[in-house]
């Protein structure tokens, strides 16, 4: 389709890539020009043969975007490891400096508008798998979340505003699949007031059955990726798992219920370390002392370490969540020019 595009002078504006590169040799990438049937008994038979053809396949991929891009269309990884394995399969998608000539979605758009302000994916199961408590705490976070909107600062009032425009919507839109689930966007304070403002309602039966709290990790924290969640970390420390350990052990200590770690998580075995958890609301004061200090430093962590790789937003987050917060000491990054730091390797 892109070389059709190229070919033909269609303009595209948008252009990203959802295959599952992630897993390019199994069945995640299907070469151009080779059926279904016929890739599926290669990749059994010939898997070299197979791997071989996914790379050409990829180096005509990127060499018709490259044609769309040169005249004006703006495209983005989305997450599935198509600038990495596309630059291990030799096609044309690296900068001279090694980098590569497109962001990740994360880069751009993610990391600079979420994830460094603290905003994530937060979770929660109704474990009565009852409609109406779904129902009870869409209105409790929608409450909390339109109080702490009046007195938002301007940075986040926008992903305020937006968040409350999807809780209003959940239900009217169908997004429960299964489970009584939701996922809402919230930053440390949303996160922390919701989840209390549930475990009050567990205790005083607002709520028929305890509420379980997790997020995604595509998030702020928890997740080392530098090929996705952490992309937009430019001081090296993507490239090792530390964070990802540090956090999830960090949260077991503060009161998760449950916590897990593992590796490969949609961009690839041995690319990614993700730290998950889970916690049980049960109205009890234990869970109400557990939310706090859990979730306080599963989000903040993620803030400190992007903000000391010096990220606007999360410099403007972590300094807020100290001053709300006199007793969280960060250090915060000293800025030098660039100069400066290169005549000291001179
Ligand atoms: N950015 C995010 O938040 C995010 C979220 C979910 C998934 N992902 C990543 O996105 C990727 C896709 O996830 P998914 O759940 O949609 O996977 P999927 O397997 O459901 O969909 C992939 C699709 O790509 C098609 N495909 C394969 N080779 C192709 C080719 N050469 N040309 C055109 N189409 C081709 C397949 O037929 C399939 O329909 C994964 O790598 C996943 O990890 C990113």
């Amino acid at each position: 389709m892109w070389e059709y595009c190229a070919e033909h002078d269609i303009q595209v504006d948008l252009g990203s890539d959802q295959t599952s590169l992630h897993n390019p040799w199994a069945g995640g990438y299907y070469p151009v020009g080779i059926s279904f049937e016929e890739s599926k008994q290669m990749m059994a038979d010939y898997p070299e043969k197979f791997k071989a053809a996914v790379e050409a396949s990829l180096r005509r991929h990127v060499a018709a975007i490259n044609k769309l891009t040169a005249k004006g269309m703006y495209f983005f990884d989305y997450g599935n490891a198509f600038l990495l394995q596309s630059s291990r399969a030799g096609a044309d998608i690296l900068k001279e400096d090694g980098s590569f000539r497109y962001p990740s979605y994360v880069q751009d758009i993610m990391g600079p508008m979420c994830f460094d302000y603290g905003f994530g994916p937060f979770r929660w199961v109704c474990t009565s798998g009852k409609p109406e408590d779904l129902d009870v705490t869409d209105h409790i976070a929608m409450d909390v979340l339109k109080e702490i909107s009046d007195h938002a600062p301007a940075e986040i009032s926008q992903q305020m505003r937006d968040n409350i425009t999807w809780i209003k919507g959940a239900k009217e839109n169908h997004l429960v699949v299964g489970s009584q689930a939701r996922i809402l966007y919230a930053d440390c304070e949303g996160r922390t007031k919701i989840a209390a403002e549930f475990n009050k309602a567990v205790r005083d039966g607002r709520l028929s059955a305890p509420v379980v709290l997790g997020r995604d990790h595509h998030d702020v924290s928890g997740t080392d990726s530098p090929f996705r969640e952490t992309s937009n970390i430019y001081d090296g420390s993507s490239f090792c798992a530390d964070m990802a350990v540090q956090n999830v052990i960090g949260d077991s200590f503060r009161g998760a219920t449950w916590v897990s770690i593992h590796n490969g998580g949609g961009v690839g075995w041995g690319e990614v370390i993700n730290g998950g958890f889970g916690m049980v609301l049960d109205g009890s004061d234990d869970s109400d002392r557990r939310l706090r200090s859990m979730l306080f430093w599963d989000v903040n962590n993620g803030i400190s370490r992007r903000a000391w790789a010096r990220n606007e937003g999360a410099l403007f987050a972590i300094k807020r969540a100290m001053e709300a917060c006199p007793e969280l000491h960060v250090t915060l990054p000293n800025f030098a020019e660039d100069a400066l730091i290169e005549k000291m390797f001179e």
